[in-house]
């Protein structure tokens, strides 16, 4: 069973400066919900309520915003504005919230590793917050725990990209297991690779299920790609062992570290709640 959810969010954002000087890239709203409560909301939805945030300096919005806020509760209690609370609480009364704070940001793997003291020896979920996503059923979580409880090995959540982009994602290889054409057994997977050098165009997205062996790997794991310790390198270790399925998941994603696709998440959700 998977019961703890890992949100690595230490990094600064820089993408989106001057936004993102004094508020956690984390925290930056999609209308009016932060990308971290759309991934936190998604974790809940797939049963886990033990969200395990790494945190960074200057990101202590993050806790304020799960966790009471008894003089805006007493501002609000029973006048017509209220509801605009009834979500975020719900959260907060239904989930378990630890932090951690990584003190080097020495790349995505060292930020998982910085997190094992939240997870302990149990096989848990990742969620990066950047990718905003939006699924028909179950979200893409729920969707790879039933990858995992088959499998039982780490699983990674994979989509189809434009070739000419695989310097900006982990890329796999790997061999069909399953007649829906949808799950690989991964052979291969390198780190934002060049296209040229790229072995196809299945591009990992920020959603995970990893195995606790996951941080014995990841002390081993040299740095590479921009100096950064990476989460694709420790799983190519487990790959070769057999031992990670990628999954193609079924629903939208929007790559939120952009300014690109940020816009267009914002645009896609307001378009669905009838705001535009
Ligand atoms: C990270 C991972 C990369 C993955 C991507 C998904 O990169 O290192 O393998 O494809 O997330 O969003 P980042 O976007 O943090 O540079």
């Amino acid at each position: 069973m998977i019961k703890k959810c890992l949100f690595p969010a230490a990094g600064y954002g820089t993408r989106f400066l001057p936004a993102t000087k004094a508020v956690p890239k984390e925290m930056l709203p999609i209308l009016t919900k932060p990308l971290l409560q759309y991934g936190v909301e998604e974790a809940l939805s797939a049963g886990i309520t033990n969200m395990a945030i790494v945190t960074g300096r200057g990101k202590r919005a993050i806790e304020d915003h799960f966790d009471n806020s008894f003089e805006l509760d007493m501002q609000l209690s029973g006048t017509s504005k209220e509801f605009h609370l009834k979500e975020i609480k719900e959260i907060i009364k239904n989930s378990t919230f630890t932090y951690v704070r990584q003190k080097q940001m020495l790349g995505l793997g060292h930020a998982i590793l910085t997190g094992e003291p939240l997870i302990e020896n149990e096989p848990f979920a990742v969620i990066l917050a950047d990718d905003l996503c939006d699924c028909d059923e179950s979200g893409i979580i729920s969707q790879l725990i039933k990858i995992y409880n088959k499998y039982k090995c780490s699983v990674v959540a994979i989509e189809e990209v434009p070739m000419y982009q695989t310097s900006k994602y982990g890329i796999i290889a790997g061999k069909l297991v399953d007649e829906t054409r949808d799950t690989y057994r991964v052979t291969n997977m390198i780190e934002k690779p060049e296209p040229k050098d790229a072995p196809t165009n299945m591009a990992i997205i920020g959603r995970y299920i990893l195995t606790p062996d996951i941080f014995d790997i990841l002390r081993n794991t040299k740095p590479s790609k921009g100096g950064e310790i990476q989460i694709t390198d420790a799983l190519l270790t487990q790959a070769k062992q057999g031992k990670v399925i990628a999954y193609k998941f079924k629903g939208k994603r929007f790559d939120c570290g952009s300014i690109k696709g940020y816009i267009e998440a914002t645009n896609y959700f307001a378009k669905h709640q009838g705001i535009v």
